[in-house]
């Protein structure tokens, strides 16, 4: 997710203005407790939550999803890894926990200690899922000998990044399956980019800008 910014700079919404808010002289962890209260109520108001459930729905009308393997590239405080558990028989999780990835980016600016607590938080969250495994690496090492039904795409918003991701996870689809991830806003919208100039169109963009689009050979 890339906190998508209006042109004015509104705080509620610009990722630049929610990071200025931080006071970098508090304490770290009163920091961190507010870096990850802030997602919290981001993903609420962006309504992350229900576009990830359409996009489950959507995803269900051809197959059962309970049925099916996803791979998450990145997955943060693991609340859209846990959403993903709920409703496939297997998740696998890819996610470094490493900080300074994008200088640009609201999470992606958060150092290397604030990762430590992500993480921490991260595996707080999924401890009651048996079917997530998760592989701290960045999705540029990860291989897999079996593929996957779903790939949902999250991870660093970059367009180099995000070009890579899905020629890289490509193969790894389960023809029928599908590819799939965040971040295809209208304005700020290299992830947008990338995908049209990838597959001409997805095939569908829901209520939190995940897109999806499906792989038939
Ligand atoms: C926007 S957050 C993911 C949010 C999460 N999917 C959710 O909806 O709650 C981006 C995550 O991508 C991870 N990340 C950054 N570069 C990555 C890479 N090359 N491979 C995998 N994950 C990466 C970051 O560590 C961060 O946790």
């Amino acid at each position: 997710m890339v906190i998508q910014g209006n042109k004015k700079g509104n705080n509620q919404q610009n990722g630049r203005g929610i990071r200025s808010n931080f006071n970098l002289g508090l304490n770290k962890l009163v920091l961190n407790f507010n870096n990850i209260m802030q997602f919290i109520k981001l993903r609420q108001s962006y309504n992350l939550t229900n576009g990830l459930l359409d996009l489950i729905e959507y995803i269900n009308k051809y197959s059962d999803t309970k049925k099916m393997s996803l791979v998450e590239i990145g997955s943060y405080l693991g609340e859209s890894t846990v959403i993903f558990a709920q409703n496939f028989a297997g998740v696998s999780s890819i996610d470094p926990f490493l900080g300074n990835y994008d200088v640009d980016d609201f999470i992606g600016s958060r150092g290397d200690d604030e990762f430590n607590l992500f993480y921490e938080k991260f595996k707080e969250n999924i401890s009651n899922y048996t079917n997530i495994s998760h592989f701290k690496m960045r999705s540029d090492d990860f291989k897999s000998e079996s593929k996957f039904d779903v790939v949902y795409i999250d991870g660093e918003h970059t367009p180099d990044q995000v070009r890579k991701d899905i020629i890289n996870f490509l193969p790894m689809i389960k023809i029928g399956g599908f590819i799939s991830g965040h971040d295809y806003y209208e304005d700020n919208g290299f992830v947008k980019d990338v995908v049209n100039d990838i597959f001409g169109k997805p095939d569908m963009i829901f209520q939190d800008y995940s897109w999806i689009k499906k792989i038939d050979g």
